[in-house]
Order: structure tokens, then sequence, then C-alpha cells
């Protein structure tokens, strides 16, 4: 099986989660474009969508869905996005994208959280995939700085510039054995907007090549 096969049957088998009526949030990525696909086929069962950047509300509206601002909505039933790398715990890597705040909050606020990846991106220790952080671009040197002291090696992403107007930095070469600490010790570093940890509020499903492992 192709890799966008085994996407595709990821989104194929959240599409499953959706029930009539709901509003349902809306990642971001290669592999939710295949969910966006799929859930123009039930438009009509569906109140709408919250999207979690410019790139899926496009997508979202090009098939004639329903994108919800989030302040006018509330909590979400569902929200079902991708993953950069995923633990056993199903605690994630995100922001490949550059998504990752935007996909943060709606996972805060959704009562369900399914991630539908491919088998490449499940790991044991996360941080083989470079973890993203969304910064603020004043603090650029300053949050580089800092993650140097915790160990990583930060490389800013090259002219991205975010749905929010900040920059990106990629942290190589971490060994996160403990993501719930690492994810709250950034998240105190003053200019960190966002995380690409997803170890607080970790998914609830993961879903492998269309196949539900947890
Ligand atoms: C975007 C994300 C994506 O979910 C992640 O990068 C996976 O993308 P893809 O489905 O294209 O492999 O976090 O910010």
């Amino acid at each position: 099986m192709s890799k966008d096969e085994q996407k595709r049957q990821s989104a194929e088998t959240a599409l499953r989660f959706v029930e009539d009526g709901m509003i349902v949030g809306v990642g971001t990525g290669s592999t939710v474009a295949y969910f966006i696909d799929g859930l123009a086929r039930m438009r009509d069962r569906i109140k709408g969508t919250v999207s979690s950047s410019e790139q899926s509300t496009q997508r979202l509206r090009a098939h004639g869905i329903k994108v919800f601002d989030l302040n006018a909505v509330g909590s979400l039933q569902l929200y079902v996005d991708g993953a950069d790398e995923c633990d056993p715990n199903r605690c994630l890597i995100k922001g490949g994208g550059g998504a990752l705040t935007r996909e943060k909050i709606i996972a805060q606020v959704s009562h369900r959280f399914v991630c539908i990846i491919d088998a490449a991106k499940q790991v044991d220790v996360l941080g083989r995939f470079p973890l993203p952080i969304e910064v603020i671009p004043m603090a650029r040197s300053s949050v580089a700085r800092a993650i140097d002291a915790l160990g990583g090696q930060p490389v800013w992403r090259d002219d991205v510039v975010t749905d929010n107007g900040n920059g990106i930095l990629d942290v190589h070469g971490l060994r996160i054995a403990d993501p719930v600490g690492l994810e709250r010790a950034l998240n105190q570093v003053p200019g960190i907007v966002t995380v690409g940890l997803f170890a607080q509020r970790p998914a609830d499903i993961v879903i492998v090549d269309g196949l539900q492992r947890s």
C-alpha cells in the first residue's frame, strides 16, 4: 500500500466517528485533506466544521462545507487531525505543516481527538521528527538560546510565516523521554507561542493505516 493510500484509509476510518448534526474540528495536512474530501460526501448531514488553518478552510469551503469561528461554537464533540509522530501513549509531535497553535486550541476544546496517521509515524520515543515550535518574531534569538540550554538544536524554518504572523523553529536532536515535562518546561519560555508536543492533551484514538489502534 502506498503512503498516500495509507493516509486515505486512515481518513476514511475517521469518518465513522462523524455523527449527524455535528460541528467537526478539522486539522491540517495531507492526511486531513483526504478526511475533508470524505467529509464532503456527508456535507448535508453535518452542521459544519471549525478549521485549524487557512489551508484547511479553503479546502472545506471549496467543497461547500460550512466553517464556523470557534468563538461562536464553544466546545466540540470531535476533532480529527494528523500528526508527524505518535508514541505508545498517544502523545504526538505536530506542526510539520505549521498549524500547531490553532490545532492545539481545537484539540483542547474537543471531547474526542481522533488522530489519523500512516505506520511510519509510530515511534517508541518522540523526537526523531524535529519538534516544531511557534515563536514570536522578536524572541527568535532568546528562544533559540533557551532551547540550546535544554539540549536541542534549533533551526529556523525559512520563509514561513504562520497563520498567526509568527515564525517556526524546528528543534533537532531531542529524545523526548518525558513529553509532558518537556511540554510544560517549554511553555514557560517567554516568546514561545505553542510547542508542537501534544502530550498534556494527547490523542484519544489513533488510526494507523485505516485501523483503529487505541
Ligand atoms: C500540521 C500538522 C500535520 O497534522 C502533520 O504535519 C502531518 O501532516 P501530513 O498528514 O501531511 O503528514 O501537524 O501542522
